[in-house]
């Protein structure tokens, strides 16, 4: 295919991963079902790379091809987000090294570290996403999330790159809710990125995925090696259904971010909702870095109800508001976040914008947000 930095981004989404056009097949062809295939009688696995269907298959090499493709790097699939931020976690930190994660990042990855890694003899440390930054001396590896899920601070990804590499360190970037077309951390100076496909890259809020990307295949190697010898890999159909979905990411981004747009502009405009946040509003703290680093904002707002009847009493009065954890879908959905153990306020908010009609979104909300009344 011609190069793939001159085109769009939907014309990069339509095609990514997909083999070169054969008379007869298909555009995507369907999964590829096998735990153990033929092998060669005589050369056995090295005649082709489908020998087992934990270490490697067709369908999940083409949906690595594809993110891959988009990222800028090398992927590799995992089962879930988690199963791959825990394999950057546990085959690159030893005992003794020190990690630093965000206070304010996907909570499970936090209660992992101070759980497990703590447990192991890593140094565990934790800062805000929206810093300040401690010196980087003797750490190993930095994990940031940008923008942060549920607060959406972000971080300046070269800036932090940059000082990381100073001091001998490694950068990794949790990339979900920007999405590879929300910015490209590997572009940014990051050794890694970490992301949980379950969400806004696969968008159908229908499977879970997880990958890893970097340049580097030092690091990927036992990072690999780690998939294997624990067997978190996704399984054929749900490789195949993300990579279908890959195809719209552009145009369901497209959606999601102007609704959000809408969204939090109705939202400040109210007085009976505080702390409204979207790294896309010009008086946001994220706007600065967010709008120089990201190429599209995210389809996330967060803000604050108050308490948790009245989230309850709006999310009641919604016809198009979803009560639902998860974020990225086409369906608008807002997760109480205190209510999984975040440390938020009882009444915050994260809403993820769908790609319903922005005019039906808003009328939508306003009449719950009404309805809802008074704290
Ligand atoms: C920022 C972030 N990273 C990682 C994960 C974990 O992903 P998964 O649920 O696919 O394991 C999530 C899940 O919500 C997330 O929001």
């Amino acid at each position: 295919m011609s190069d793939q930095s001159k085109l769009g981004d939907g014309t990069r989404c339509v095609h990514a991963g997909l083999p070169e056009p054969t008379p007869g097949e298909p555009f995507l062809p369907g999964p590829v079902f096998a735990a153990p295939y033929h092998l060669d009688p005589v050369l056995g696995p090295d005649a082709t790379p489908n020998g087992y269907g934990r270490p490697d298959n067709p369908t999940r090499r083409r949906l690595e091809t594809a993110i891959g493709e988009l990222e800028g790097g090398d992927v590799l699939a995992f089962a879930s987000g988690q199963a791959a931020i825990t394999a950057v976690l546990l085959p690159l930190l030893r005992p003794g090294d020190t990690v630093l994660l965000p206070t304010d990042g996907y909570f499970p990855v936090r209660a992992f570290a101070s759980e497990t890694l703590a447990g192991l003899g890593v140094d565990v440390r934790f800062v805000p996403t929206a810093g300040p930054y401690p010196s980087f001396d003797g750490v190993r590896l930095i994990l940031i999330e940008t923008p942060a899920n549920p607060g959406l601070d972000v971080c300046d990804v070269a800036g932090l790159a940059e000082r990381a590499h100073a001091a001998g360190a490694l950068l990794a970037v949790d990339n979900t809710t920007a999405t590879p077309l929300g910015q490209r951390p590997l572009d940014l100076g990051a050794d890694l990125v970490v992301a949980s496909g379950t969400k806004a890259l696969t968008g159908h809020s229908d499977l879970l995925l997880g990958y890893v990307a970097s340049r580097s295949a030092e690091l990927l190697e036992p990072i690999r090696g780690w998939r294997t010898t624990t067997g978190s890999v996704p399984g054929a159909f749900d490789a195949w259904l993300a990579h279908r979905s890959l195809a719209t990411l552009d145009l369901r981004l497209a959606r999601q971010s102007a609704n959000a747009a809408a969204v939090a502009a109705a939202l400040r405009a109210r007085t009976d909702v505080t702390g409204v946040r979207w790294p896309g509003l010009p008086d946001d703290p994220a706007f600065p870095v967010a709008s120089r680093q990201m190429r599209r904002f995210p389809g996330l707002v967060s803000f604050d109800l108050g308490n948790a009847d009245r989230v309850a009493r709006f999310l009641a009065a919604s016809d198009l508001v979803f009560a639902a954890t998860s974020f990225g879908g086409l369906h608008t959905t807002a997760d109480r976040r205190a209510q999984w153990g975040d440390d938020v306020p009882a009444g915050f908010l994260r809403l993820s914008c769908g790609v319903e009609d922005t005019t039906d979104l808003i009328a939508d909300l306003t009449a719950a947000l009404d309805e809802a009344g008074e704290r």
